[in-house]
């Protein structure tokens, strides 16, 4: 009786532990092929597509961990947040020969210099906040750039009117927009580290 219990066992036992070592090796094999880190982190975000290209254009995103990956999305974020703020500056300055054009325009485009000068503030301050383990204060100032690029958003809405189709089309709205994504996507690594 004992033994046939035993026999009867390990015969259960075996494929359940050929199985295991099966599923333990196919995933190790899985981490090592497809699913790497990155787009382990991306699947977490609203914005796939943008967060594996704005992290795998910087190389050591690849060898890193989750927090690097958080510093890396936010540096990328403060990247674009200078790129656009470049952008505002030109059309500023390319707005003050034209006088048709002057009023509105520069009202809202001197907006949106002001918020993403406060916007890089707010992501370089973060980044400190990150280094310091204070999640809930990279969660306040990342969203507060968020809000940076939604006004400008909204006040370069405003100056245009009616012209939605040229609002929609504008490099400026893709600007904010990319911003907005890449930003959402640091609040959204960022909640996996803690
Ligand atoms: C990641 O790094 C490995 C070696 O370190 C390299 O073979 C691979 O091509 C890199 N992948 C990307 C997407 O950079
Ligand atoms: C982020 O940017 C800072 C400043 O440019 C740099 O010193 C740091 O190495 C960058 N971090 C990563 C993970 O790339
Ligand atoms: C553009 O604006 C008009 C009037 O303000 C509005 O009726 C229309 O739905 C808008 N179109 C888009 C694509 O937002």
């Amino acid at each position: 009786m004992a033994s046939r219990t035993k026999a009867f066992n390990q015969m259960i036992l075996l494929p359940i532990f050929l199985i295991s070592c099966f599923v333990l090796l196919s995933q190790c094999a899985n981490t090592e092929a497809g699913e790497d880190l990155v787009t382990e982190t991306c699947k977490h975000t609203l914005h796939f597509q943008a967060c594996v290209s704005s992290l795998r254009s910087v190389p050591s995103s690849n060898t890193t961990d989750l927090k690097g990956l958080a510093e890396i999305a936010l540096n990328v974020s403060t990247t674009e947040a200078i790129k656009t703020l470049s952008y505002v500056h030109d059309l500023k300055s390319s707005d003050d020969g034209d006088t048709n054009n002057k009023n509105g325009m520069s009202s809202s485009l001197n907006d949106c210099d002001e918020q993403y000068s406060e916007a890089i503030q707010n992501l370089k301050d973060s980044v400190e906040a990150l280094a310091n383990g204070d999640y809930n204060k990279v969660n306040a100032l990342v969203s507060a750039a968020m809000t940076n690029a939604e006004t400008c958003q909204n006040g370069f809405e405003e100056m245009l009117g009616d012209d939605n189709d040229s609002t929609s089309t504008s490099t400026l709205t893709q600007n904010n927009r990319y911003f907005s994504e890449l930003c959402s996507n640091v609040l959204a690594i960022t909640k996996l580290i803690v």
